[in-house]
């Protein structure tokens, strides 16, 4: 059958408000056209993120009421630790409340002053948390990814000739860590191929050099290597899994992502001496080591979702219908990120809006346009985000102004989806008449988050 239906029933729903456009114009300036500071009650189809935003399975919820709120060494832990062991090979597990608590911990116990930390590319969260170690974060994918229309199969991969050339021209002393993003967020939910993680570990090893993944979205990486990497067509996920991580020395993991749930995460590592160090600083700030910041309940339907989320056919309908969504704004000459990602469908706010300069922010412009016309929010992944300024005062730009549609799991059903198609083509007609908008508002890190801005003219 051509149809790719969604592989569930719904068995739970949850209301949606129909705001008006008039009401959405106020709540829009009310929100310094900031869409982290809309409500969600006024928000028709949340594409903001995939993060945490997934419906859980019935058997996640029997998961939750299974739950040993023990402090210390409850069933849960173990039932979460031997998932975690099993699916991606570590030693050492630690539960964590979140992917970036995870990444605090380990660049607390990995970085120093003055360190380089090489990735595909960061994400804000690693980024940031880098930065507060005084340490660099360095971006080396090829330079022809930076063209949102080159095509490529796996268009997430560093560029190893960078690496190689990192490596060889900067003080090893001063590089803690590899990281490798799976997928690549930041460059279009872009996969890595399992050749380029095998490079990247050999690099690693040649130099000495600890190499971590950050695992968020690990599933549907491993699916896109089933699909297009030829020596895996007929390899099982759970098992292309193994494989992938099986290079690394450790990950840092946002299960909100592919472990399907609404709040959690882990560190894991195969270094005793970093797990231990690890394991003192979660115990400082976080909580115990068989719970880490998360309830029982919890490690529960983290150790249920990480396996769902292998699920093949899963994979299948997840990976489909995100494709269904570009596929259907590129015939409508919508510019996107090419190709469609895993996890989210990118608009090049630069194509779309190209009268609107990188410093009147397009991105921010173009993700409050689809929200006062038809109450999507999605997430502006461009200089608004990564931008800022220098030492010196001066502003610089992100390379990227996208706007991320990201889809959150086994939640919106294809007549969403459809209306989301609807508003984003009406935008597109419409696209001369977007404004510029000017910061009145920032902090230093992550100032996407809490930001104020206003239209110019
Ligand atoms: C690639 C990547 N790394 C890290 C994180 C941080 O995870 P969390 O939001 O759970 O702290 C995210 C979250 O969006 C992400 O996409």
């Amino acid at each position: 059958m051509k149809t790719i239906i969604e592989p569930f029933r719904i068995k739970s729903v949850e209301p949606i408000t129909l705001t008006t456009k008039e009401q959405r114009l106020d709540l829009i300036q009310e929100s310094h056209y900031n869409l982290f500071q809309i409500k969600s009650r006024d928000v028709i189809i949340d594409l903001l993120t995939d993060s945490g935003t997934g419906a859980m399975s019935s058997e996640q919820w029997a998961g939750i009421m299974r739950g040993d709120e023990s402090y210390a060494g409850s069933n849960s832990f173990l039932f979460f630790e031997a998932t975690i062991k099993e699916v991606f090979g570590y030693k050492y597990i630690l539960p964590t409340h979140q992917g970036r608590a995870a990444e605090r911990i380990l660049f607390s116990t990995l970085c120093k002053d003055g360190d380089i930390v090489p990735s595909n590319m960061h994400f804000d969260t690693t980024r940031a948390n880098i930065l507060s170690q005084n340490a660099t974060p360095v971006d080396l994918i090829p330079e022809k990814f930076k063209d949102t229309q080159f095509i490529d199969p796996f268009k997430g991969n560093m560029c190893i000739d960078k690496l190689k050339n990192f490596l060889e021209t900067n003080d090893l002393s001063k590089v803690p860590l590899i990281m490798v993003t799976i997928t690549n967020n930041s460059g279009g939910g872009q996969p890595v191929s399992m050749k380029n993680i095998r490079d990247i570990h050999l690099l690693a090893k040649k130099h000495n050099i600890p190499f971590y993944i950050d695992a968020c979205r690990f599933a549907e990486n491993a699916y896109f290597i089933q699909q297009r990497e030829s020596d895996y067509k007929n390899v099982a996920i759970k098992d292309i899994v193994k494989e992938m991580f099986s290079y690394s020395d450790g990950c840092t993991m946002s299960a909100k992502k592919d472990g399907i749930v609404n709040i959690g995460g882990f560190l894991c590592t195969n270094n005793e001496d970093v797990a231990e160090k690890n394991n003192n600083l979660l115990i400082l700030t976080e909580g115990f080591t068989t719970y880490g910041g998360l309830a029982g309940r919890d490690l529960e339907a983290i150790a249920v979702g990480i396996k769902e989320a292998m699920d093949q056919d899963y994979l299948h309908y997840r990976i489909k219908s995100i494709s269904y969504l570009g596929d259907k704004l590129v015939a409508n000459n919508v510019p996107i990120l090419q190709p469609t990602g895993g996890h989210a469908v990118y608009l090049d706010a630069s194509i779309f809006a190209p009268h609107l300069e990188k410093k009147v922010y397009p991105g921010q412009s173009l993700a409050c346009a689809l929200y006062v016309e038809g109450g999507i929010r999605t997430s502006e992944i461009g200089s608004f985000m990564f931008g800022g300024f220098d030492d010196n005062g001066k502003e610089f730009y992100s390379d990227f102004e996208l706007v991320r549609l990201a889809i959150p799991r086994r939640t919106y059903t294809q007549s969403h989806i459809d209306y989301v198609i609807e508003v984003i083509i009406d935008v597109y007609k419409n696209r001369k008449k977007l404004k510029g908008l000017e910061i009145t508002k920032q902090s230093k890190y992550l100032r996407h988050f809490t930001g104020r801005l206003k239209q110019i003219g």
